[in-house]
């Protein structure tokens, strides 16, 4: 079948996107550092005498309705360039102002949203260029400045392309002098003879930093070159990756204090951050007069923050950066080789500087104990923990992976009653053991005496038994407000828990977790039998309790009886080839909200046992998640 002719005005806007496509590949370099701008010469190009059409003529001669139909023609330099000429007739700066232009913004009264219409065109281009990212990320109602984002990615792109090149033992030389590859030029030019000087790290840091918000730096990158080329850029979110020399870590410190005020998240991974550094760094991060920061998330993960020869030495500069930031919601220290008696440094200094914090996240850092090591150092400082300070605005504590005992659970209730607020508890993988779940009860009893109780509470791999997990069941059950999440995952609890546990589904929580607690056979046969009618349940984990067939019979009668299910993650329990068949007789009245039924890791199911499995689903995706055939080996497809 032919094709319709297209119209003249198809040909001749796909002329012009053709004039200014080449017009953006092959213009002169622009200077300075103003947001776009791409190139935007119009005339004479310097190379082959060839006339293009310039943007601003463009913006000026076509009504807006044409401007979008050439918009979503051209790749993203050229829109660049229209955009800003578009921008510029919409509503000019004040250089420009008198004469033409001016009507067009206010006479309609509609200031800039001419202007933004264009964020359909960056849209496509940036799905064009990025599909999967898009899903992912931007399925919310939020107005997202789609040409920011586009320009933002395309820089991180090319400087973790720049990285490549610079960790090679070949590289000498100038990190701006790096050239970014072909393939990325060819995304942002729709060619493929790309202008020298264009396919510069400098160049795409100077014409493109000041749309980033958020960068991820390496090593190599943190350098006053870097530095300066970022300098108009208005950085919020700074993450930097295996900083270990003094150099990178001066090259941070250059960064921070050029951003400092508009800076509001700072993480460091794989980093070697000495207490000296640290004090740098923290003092970089500041804005001097007066003395404050603006630094909303501070993180630091598996870097060592400690010297070897002298590990109890610790950053003063760390600790006046927390007393100092009113603004500070979230601090998280995981893996970083921390010494308990740091860790208490850590929570004093919030307490005694009344923190606004909402996030603690104190993680794999091994500090058994820390809360009993009193040093002639901190002996200043026992004072906040016997006062009457609290930590108010606390609604998030986590100390996942430290080592901590059942004796530490009993210092660390001391704490915890200073955290008045506190909604979401993890105490996963410490050996905590039935003592120190039984101290915790103590303290979750105290609290759902008050307006804002427990909210979320993990407790997974803490050497608990059945009897210990039990008395906390009783605890949880027995209150008039339920915990919305519980997880008591990787505790070998055994069959005889279920009649506890099937009493608990009664009690209103939403989500639980009892993933590897030796249910077996029998104790999902107990939980069937015993399952409340009326479960309130949205999502749970009952994978690795070798269930076989009883898991089915379980899941079935759990989403008859769970009106409000979302997920359900039955994984690698030996469920038997006819398990389908079960499960799927309770899908069938299609009654349910169930979104997500994981039964990976089960080696007898496939999609070959039961094909009716396939046929549920849920917003267009397949509801049944089961190993296909090729067997356990093959990879995890979460997207199909
Ligand atoms: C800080 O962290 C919180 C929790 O992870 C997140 O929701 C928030 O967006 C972060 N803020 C910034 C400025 O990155
Ligand atoms: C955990 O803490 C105990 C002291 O409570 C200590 O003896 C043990 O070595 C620590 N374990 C590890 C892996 O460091
Ligand atoms: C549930 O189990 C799977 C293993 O099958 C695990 O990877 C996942 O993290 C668990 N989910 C939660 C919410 O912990």
């Amino acid at each position: 079948m032919a094709a319709a002719p297209p119209s003249l005005l198809s040909l001749c806007l796909d002329a012009v996107a053709a004039d200014l496509t080449a017009g953006a590949a092959g213009g002169r370099r622009a200077g300075g550092c103003r947001r776009g701008d791409f190139e935007g010469v119009g005339g004479e190009d310097g190379e082959g005498g060839h006339l293009t059409i310039a943007p601003e003529e463009v913006a000026d001669a076509l009504p807006w309705e044409l401007l979008h139909q050439l918009a979503s023609r051209l790749p993203p330099a050229a829109l660049e360039s229209l955009h800003h000429a578009a921008h510029d007739r919409c509503c000019p700066s004040a250089a420009t102002a008198v004469g033409f232009g001016v009507s067009d913004c206010d006479r309609r009264g509609i200031k800039r949203s001419r202007c933004e219409d264009f964020n359909t065109a960056w849209q496509a281009l940036f799905r064009l260029r990025w599909p999967l990212y898009c899903n992912a990320a931007h399925d919310s109602l939020v107005t997202v400045d789609w040409q920011q984002k586009y320009w933002e990615k395309h820089l991180q792109e090319c400087l973790d392309e720049a990285v490549e090149s610079a960790l090679l033992p070949s590289f000498y030389g100038n990190i701006d002098e790096l050239t970014i590859s072909a393939k990325i030029m060819g995304y942002i030019l729709h060619s493929e003879d790309i202008p020298q000087h264009y396919s510069k790290l400098s160049y795409h840091c100077s014409k493109f930093g000041c749309y980033a918000r958020c960068l991820r730096l390496q090593s190599v990158l943190c350098t006053a070159e870097i530095s300066a080329l970022l300098k108009c850029s208005k950085l919020e979110t700074l993450m930097f990756v295996r900083i270990i020399s003094e150099l990178e870590a001066s090259g941070v410190c250059m960064l921070l204090s050029c951003h400092a005020e508009t800076l509001l998240s700072i993480e460091f991974i794989h980093c070697k951050l000495s207490p000296a550094v640290m004090d740098r760094i923290c003092n970089s991060a500041c804005q001097k007069e007066p003395l404050n920061h603006g630094i909303q998330n501070f993180s630091i993960k598996s870097s060592s923050i400690c010297e070897k020869s002298n590990p109890l030495t610790i950053s003063a500069g760390l600790l006046d950066f927390l007393s100092l930031g009113k603004s500070l919601r979230l601090l998280s220290l995981s893996d970083t080789k921390m010494q308990p008696s740091f860790a208490k440094l850590i929570v004093h200094t919030l307490l005694e500087s009344s923190s606004g914090i909402q996030t603690l996240e104190i993680t794999e850092n091994n500090i058994a104990g820390w809360l009993k090591t009193v040093e002639k150092r901190s002996v200043c400082f026992s004072s906040a923990l016997e006062s009457n300070i609290c930590l108010n605005s606390l609604t998030v504590l986590n100390l996942r992976g430290n080592n901590l005992s059942n004796g530490d659970i009993e210092d660390l209730c001391n704490v915890l009653v200073k955290m008045p607020d506190l909604r979401d508890l993890d105490i996963s993988d410490n050996p905590i053991k039935d003592e120190g779940i039984r101290l915790l009860i103590c303290f979750i009893s105290r609290t759902f005496q008050k307006e804002k109780s427990l909210w979320k509470f993990r407790a997974e791999n803490c050497d608990l038994s059945n009897i210990g997990v039990t008395e906390l069941l009783k605890c949880l059950s027995s209150v008039s407000k339920p915990l919305n999440l519980l997880s008591i995952a990787d505790n070998h609890l055994g069959s005889s828990f279920a009649a506890a546990l099937a009493e608990f589904l009664g009690s209103g929580v939403r989500e639980l977790n009892v993933e590897d607690i030796g249910l077996g056979p029998l104790g999902f046969q107990i939980l069937e039998e015993a399952l409340p009618s009326e479960v309130a349940l949205s999502h749970i984990n009952v994978s690795k309790n070798r269930g076989g067939i009883r898991a089915a019979h379980f899941v079935s009668r759990l989403i008859r009886q769970a009106p409000g299910l979302l997920s359900v993650n039955a994984g690698s329990n030996l469920l038997p080839p006819e398990s389908l068949e079960i499960i799927c007789n309770a899908l069938k009245p299609n009654t349910c909200d169930l979104e997500r039924l994981n039964l990976m890791g089960n080696n007898h199911l496939s999609n070959a046992v039961f094909p009716a499995a396939q046929e549920f689903r849920k917003h267009g995706k397949q509801i049944l998640i089961v190993p296909s055939q090729q067997g356990p080996c093959a990879p995890y497809d979460d997207d199909p």
